[in-house]
């Protein structure tokens, strides 16, 4: 066996399962537990983001990324237009499609919407009226639900990706 492929495959399947992991578990428990918790939320937000999620998620996606397009463009041979035509080939490239898609709606509607809500969150002083908390809040709320939709529709597409990613072989 080629050390190289050992390797790729390495890479792509841990950083790929960590990535999926991580992600449909901030979509569907963490941000909805989150947004329900309101201002005290906002805590928590920070803590993660102090710890690098937004930092690491994005690093994770980059590794399955570009070492599935290198498998892919490895296993096409030369000729990914045929490959894309084959059974095995047809569903390897659309999970890998659903998982670049993914990758783009992250990191331009659903991160820049998360950091905008701590940094705003984080701009509150304990001297801010009660009307200037209301409308800050109101906008921490705005975000963190339009970064709670956009998640479920990348959680989406990642969950299209890994299931098109364990059958491709197969068919
Ligand atoms: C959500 C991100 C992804 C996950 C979780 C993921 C997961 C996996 C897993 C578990 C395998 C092993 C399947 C098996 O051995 O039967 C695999 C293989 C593969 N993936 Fe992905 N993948 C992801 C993204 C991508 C992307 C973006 C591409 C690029 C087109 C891609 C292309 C491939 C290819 C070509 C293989 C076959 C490797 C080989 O054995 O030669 N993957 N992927």
């Amino acid at each position: 066996m080629d050390p190289l492929v050992i390797t790729l495959r390495f890479v792509h399947v841990v950083c790929g399962a960590l990535w999926v992991g991580m992600f449909v578990f901030s979509s569907f428990f963490l941000l909805p537990a989150i947004q329900e918790a309101g201002p005290e939320g906002g805590k928590v937000m920070a803590g993660i983001q102090r710890r690098g999620l937004m930092t690491v998620m994005p690093l994770l996606a980059i590794g399955a990324l570009i070492s599935g397009i290198w498998l892919y463009l490895r296993a096409a041979g030369g000729m990914p237009a045929e490959y894309g035509r084959s059974p095995v080939g047809l569903a390897y490239g659309l999970g890998g499609l659903a998982a670049i898609v993914a990758w783009i709606l992250g990191m331009t509607v659903m991160r820049p919407s998360m950091l905008k809500s701590v940094a705003l969150g984080q701009s509150l002083g304990p001297t801010a009226s009660a009307e200037e908390r209301q409308r800050v809040m109101g906008e921490v709320q705005r975000l963190r639900g339009r970064a709670a939709g956009s998640s479920r529709l990348t959680a989406g597409l990642l969950l299209f990706a890994v299931a098109a990613m364990a059958v491709a072989r197969y068919l």
